[in-house]
């Protein structure tokens, strides 16, 4: 099944609209935006910047080193990109914000989002956004990490190649029924293919015994114990919006 008459909405707001679609033109994400079930826009914030320069940032108030994007000129972006009214109100597209400072960005957020019309999703550049317009607007910040990049466009591409990939008909059957199929918040156990021997590692043995039952004890074992060994706050519940919910892996061939 395909959206083709409500395809899933993306609208970037951005300094570098050059950056979209980018890797996400390629592959399943490519396919699908060539297909329909989504669309994406990219919308240069410096159209609306103020003045010969078209300028958007300016000094920090209190002092300081770099440069904050102004709210006037980011409000003004958001609004002419929000369908229906000036304000933007009659948009019912969630409004992200990405910036290092959001909450974290979970497979559970990113369900919800790929379940709903869309996102407006606005990337920050230079040292931040002023504070009062993501009141304004009703900006949710999110971060997809603990560490700092040039700029949010890189995580508006993670944003929307999590969410993309979710959307009914974009990544075959093979892979998508994984997300149902790891319930309780584990990591993916590991696969193997031929060769059956390489450089003198075999695969385990089971794997290869037929017996399904086994199998599948074997890789819930093994899912547990990666999962213990590399993310045990994912079995504990200290991650927001991941424990008791569904594997955070990637599509498997089971
Ligand atoms: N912009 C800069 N760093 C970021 C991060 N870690 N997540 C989201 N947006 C960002």
């Amino acid at each position: 099944m395909t959206r083709a008459d409500t395809p899933w909405r993306a609208t970037i707001l951005t300094l570098y609209p050059e950056m979209f679609p980018g890797p996400l033109g390629l592959s399943l994400s490519g396919d699908a935006l060539a297909r329909g079930d989504w669309t994406l826009e990219a919308r240069n914030i410096r159209e609306h910047g103020l003045g010969r320069h078209r300028s958007v940032d300016d000094t920090p108030a209190g002092g300081g080193a770099g440069m904050v994007l102004r709210c006037d000129v980011l409000a003004a972006a958001i609004d002419a990109a929000a369908v229906g009214a000036a304000t933007g109100a009659d948009d019912p597209r969630p409004r992200l914000l990405m910036s290092p400072r959001g909450r974290p960005l979970t497979q559970a957020r990113v369900r919800d989002l790929a379940a709903g019309p869309g996102a407006l999703i606005v990337c920050g550049r230079f040292e931040g956004v002023d504070e009062r317009v993501i009141a304004g607007r009703g900006l949710e910040e999110v971060s997809i990490g603990d560490y700092v990049l040039s700029g949010g466009e890189i995580a508006a591409l993670v944003v929307l190649d999590a969410c993309v990939r979710l959307l009914p008909g974009v990544m075959g059957k093979m892979e998508s029924g994984v997300e149902e199929s790891f319930e309780g918040g584990l990591l993916e156990y590991p696969h193997y293919t031929r060769p059956r021997d390489w450089e003198g590692r075999a695969i385990p043995d089971v794997l290869s015994s037929g017996n399904h039952a086994a199998i599948a004890r074997w890789r819930r074992a093994e899912a547990e114990r990666i999962t213990a060994e590399r993310r045990p706050d994912l079995r504990d519940g200290s991650v927001a919006g991941q424990a008791g919910s569904r594997s955070i892996t990637g599509p498997s061939r089971s």
